[in-house]
């Protein structure tokens, strides 16, 4: 009877499934909510909290946005090729952003990042997480408010980073695409990879690169995970938002947008131009290579096996139900074609006069 009671209250905390032949334990937290792995369970209170007080109750704003960015600043710092010189080259996604942010934030490529870490650090030092992982965690946690993006995975475990990332492994808006690509060849990505992660910069804005118009963003719609990044790249530029003559920046086609130097140049070279039409309007394509490229990037410097997969946690984002238009007075007349082998797909114009795009507000 005795026995009988304990594994009925077994299987209230502990229900087993066979999926494909695996068993998977499925916990129920205190809070009620059901993971795969009970050591996820902590997550809970960090995602609520973030949710409210760092996204303004789960806004895809400017606070997603930097909190995006800065998975991308702390875990490109990773070099192989440094160490096999023997010189460290980095723990990658292991917080030394944060830990080590008087030395690192001070780089040239992270202009404006110590906002954002900054913000971050008081989470970081209320709920015991590791930098490493609070900041992997909350830019999965901020894309997903973002309408149209892919659920990014989450691992969990990282340890404390041990020393700064050295300078000169973030790429520069006005790098070349050759110097871009070997960087990231370097920390182990294909071309097509960082054309995938360069979908990032959908929900993105720029505070730095022309201060005079803080909050500039690199597509009409930054808050939405959708494929007009790749679209208002392939357009032709025809004016600077702000002042223009800024390093880094060549001319965007609509009031209000920024364009870096480096997408415009990654949208028309031989070896991405096809990968980057390529999502023009393929939102399936857009969220899975974001996806698979975001967990590369998450635990770059990181043993995996030591991390508990946490992905359930990440709560799932909304789908986008519009198809990628040319923004209002613009056609495929505009289009600078770079794809040799791939017509431009077709797309509609939006109705009405030309407008300008807004800035994302700062919060
Ligand atoms: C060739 C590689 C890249 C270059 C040269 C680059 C450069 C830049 C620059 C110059 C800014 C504007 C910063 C400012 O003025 O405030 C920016 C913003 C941003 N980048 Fe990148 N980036 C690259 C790749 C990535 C990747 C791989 C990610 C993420 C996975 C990323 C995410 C973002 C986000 C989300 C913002 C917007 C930040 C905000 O709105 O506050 N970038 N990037």
């Amino acid at each position: 009877m005795a026995f009988k009671g304990l594994l009925s209250l077994l299987a209230v905390a502990v229900t087993l499934q066979v999926a494909k032949g695996a068993i998977i334990r499925k916990a129920v937290c205190p809070d009620g909510n059901t993971v795969n792995n009970a050591a996820c369970c902590v997550l809970f209170p960090i995602l609520e909290d973030i949710q409210e007080s760092l996204f303004d109750g789960g806004e895809c704003g400017e606070e997603v946005h930097e909190s995006l960015r800065l998975t991308f600043h702390d875990a490109i710092g990773f070099s192989p090729s440094l160490n096999a010189r023997g010189t460290f080259g980095g723990g990658g996604a292991d917080g030394s952003i944060s830990t080590f942010s008087e030395i690192e934030t001070v780089f040239h490529a992270n202009g404006g990042i110590d906002d954002i870490v900054e913000v971050q650090k008081p989470f970081v030092a209320k709920h015991n997480i590791s930098a490493g992982d609070f900041i992997q965690f909350a830019g999965a946690v901020g894309v997903s408010n973002c309408v149209g993006a892919p659920r990014l995975e989450f691992l969990f475990g990282r340890p404390p980073a041990v020393a700064p990332s050295p300078d000169k492994l973030i790429p520069e808006p006005f790098d070349t695409v050759d110097d871009i690509l070997v960087r990231f060849a370097d920390a182990g990505f294909s071309p097509e990879e960082v054309v995938a992660l360069l979908a990032s910069h959908t929900v993105a804005a720029s505070d730095h690169v022309d201060p005079s118009i803080p909050g500039t963003p690199f597509d009409s719609t930054p808050s939405k995970f959708d494929s007009q990044f790749f679209v208002e790249t392939q357009l032709r530029g025809t004016i600077f938002p702000g002042t223009g003559g800024n390093q880094g920046e060549v001319e965007s086609p609509l009031h209000g947008e920024i364009r870096l130097q480096s997408d415009h140049t990654l949208a028309r070279d031989s070896r991405t131009a096809c990968e980057w039409q390529s999502f023009v309007n393929n939102q399936a394509k857009l969220q899975n290579a974001f996806k698979a490229s975001m967990a590369k990037l998450a635990v770059l410097g990181q043993n995996v096996d030591d991390l508990v997969d946490c992905s359930d946690v990440i709560p799932i984002p909304k789908p986008l139900n519009e198809a990628a238009t040319f923004p209002a007075g613009l056609t495929h007349n505009d289009v600078e074609q770079a794809c040799a082998t791939t017509p431009f797909p077709t797309l509609a114009t939006d109705p009405g006069p030309v407008t300008s795009v807004a800035p994302v507000p700062p919060s």
